[in-house]
């Protein structure tokens, strides 16, 4: 018997729900290699010189860590030229998304972000009793005259991925700043930029209209892709430090651990994971979009670490039948997009395996 009553805004949301764990699918299909490509992770690992450094640090976890993690503020302010004050570092980004919603949102404000979009937008609105407004991408990317078209009087956050989270399509510089000077400035624009460094050479990253002085844009990064550290949890946000100190109240006081810290500021500075890394990508992307391609299938321009792909199949029925072979993805159906996959670049190895298991299935179905 109970007598509690939770809050209403909760009813909307459901637990969370990740994806299979490498190990658990392996123990239940009888695999003996899994290969995950779903959840855009850098297949390369953690930089060698981010597990020096968390190696090094271990004798210290005895200690709490630095509340404002200082010295990864200054790696990060020094790399994009931002002011430490101009920086809020988080437990992922994603606690940095939640953090922004409890520092604007109420039951009578709505946040805009495009369908489909990552999910963590969505969440966070639902989780503070906002509405949230999602304006349908056209050819897979953002309709950012639609979205301007459905700011109301009580829009206090509009949250765009670029690149998008899971269509990869970018937005470019022009349309971006476009967008922007027609977004009035009581409205925080979020421009997650978690694939950004993903984007290539000319990728417009929000840091730049923040340092050019606009008050209203936060952009998010995280150390979870391209650095290859995604269980540490780091992630951090940018803007201009008004919008940076307001959001700091809503913060717990020890939010990122010590390990995450002191092994992302070696990643950000390793130039050389980051370029093997990038070269890797651009590699693996090619390949795969000219089998999905020669295979007959819609493959969307990313400018991230995966592709959305519209196969014209069953995802629900593609995802399983991949699964029994050793690979996971992202089925489309999840996103509200049937037919489509959004598959994370591995390895050459990994990738000449999936298509080749992707023949198989197609054959056979
Ligand atoms: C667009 C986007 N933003 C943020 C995140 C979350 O990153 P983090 O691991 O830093 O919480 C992801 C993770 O998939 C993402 O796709």
């Amino acid at each position: 018997m109970y007598n509690w009553k939770g809050r209403d805004a909760l009813k909307n949301i459901k637990p969370y729900s990740p994806g299979k764990g490498i190990d658990e699918v392996k123990a239940e299909l009888g695999l003996e290699e899994v290969y995950k490509m779903a959840s855009n992770e850098n297949p390369l690992g953690p930089a060698k010189t981010a597990l020096e450094a968390i190696s090094n640090a271990l004798q210290d976890v005895h200690i709490y860590p630095d509340g404002s993690s200082g010295k990864l503020k200054k790696a990060i302010g020094e790399k994009y030229g931002v002011y430490v004050d101009e920086i809020i570092v988080g437990n992922g980004s994603d606690e940095i998304i939640k953090l922004i919603a409890e520092s604007f949102l109420n039951e009578d404000s709505n946040l805009i972000m495009g369908d489909p979009s990552f999910s963590e937008y969505d969440y966070a609105g639902n989780l503070m009793g906002a509405e949230v407004i999602k304006v349908p991408l056209i050819d897979q990317a953002f309709d950012l005259e639609g979205i301007l078209e459905a700011i109301t009087i009580n829009t206090k956050i509009i949250a765009l991925c670029n690149p998008n989270n899971p269509t990869g399509t970018v937005i470019d510089k022009e349309n971006l700043l476009s967008f922007i000077d027609r977004v009035p400035n009581n409205i925080i624009v979020i421009l997650d930029e978690a694939y950004g460094e993903y984007a290539g050479v000319d990728f417009y990253s929000g840091i730049n209209l923040i340092k050019a002085g606009k008050g209203n844009i936060l952009v998010l990064r995280t150390f979870s892709k391209i650095f290859g550290l995604a269980a540490l949890r780091v992630g951090y946000g940018v803007a201009n430090k008004n919008l940076i100190e307001w959001i700091l109240r809503a913060k717990e006081p020890f939010n990122v651990n010590y390990l995450a810290q002191v092994g992302a500021e070696a990643a950000i500075n390793d130039n050389k994971h980051i370029e093997d890394s990038l070269e890797l990508n651009e590699r693996g992307k090619t390949y795969l979009s000219e089998q999905f391609v020669k295979r007959g299938f819609i493959v969307t321009p990313s400018g991230a670490n995966f592709l959305w792909v519209d196969t014209r199949l069953d995802s629900q029925l593609l995802f399983q039948e991949l699964l029994k072979k050793g690979y996971v993805i992202r089925p489309g159906y999840v996103f509200g997009a049937d037919t489509f996959i959004r598959v994370t670049i591995d390895k050459a190895e990994v990738n000449l395996g999936f298509i080749m298991a992707l023949d198989e299935i197609i054959k056979e179905i």
